[in-house]
């Protein structure tokens, strides 16, 4: 039962740290997309929260790669180029509820 909720605690600690790590990484968006990805960026980005997951995270990649975006694509190229996948999953379950 101890081992448990040792356990379980740890669990706990990893969770919360990697939603503070992610709310980190975040933070360089708002600026443009806002708090809660609700702004239009620079007059030109869809409303990120109100994409699909799947929209999201395609697009995410979509501009590491060069295979994404409108004229300006190099705002983001920027952004994402030091995220791994697992960055982009979590800032789309960040940003898209
Ligand atoms: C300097 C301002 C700026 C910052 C900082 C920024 N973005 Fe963007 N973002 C833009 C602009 C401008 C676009 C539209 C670019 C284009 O023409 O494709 C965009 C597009 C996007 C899109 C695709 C939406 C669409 O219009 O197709 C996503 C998703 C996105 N940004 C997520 C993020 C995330 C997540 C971060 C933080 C890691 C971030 N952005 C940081 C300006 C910014």
């Amino acid at each position: 039962m101890k081992k448990c909720v040792f356990l379980l605690s740890i669990l706990t600690l990893m969770l919360s740290s990697a939603l503070a790590d992610v709310q980190k990484k975040y933070q360089a968006c708002v600026a443009c997309h806002g708090a809660q990805g609700e702004k239009i960026a620079l007059n030109r980005s869809k409303i990120i929260k109100d994409m699909t997951k799947a929209d999201f995270i395609a697009s995410m990649k979509g501009y590491q790669d060069g295979t994404y975006g409108g004229p300006m694509k190099a705002m983001m190229t920027g952004q994402v180029k030091n995220l791994s996948d697992a960055d982009i999953e979590a800032l789309a379950d960040h940003v898209i509820k």
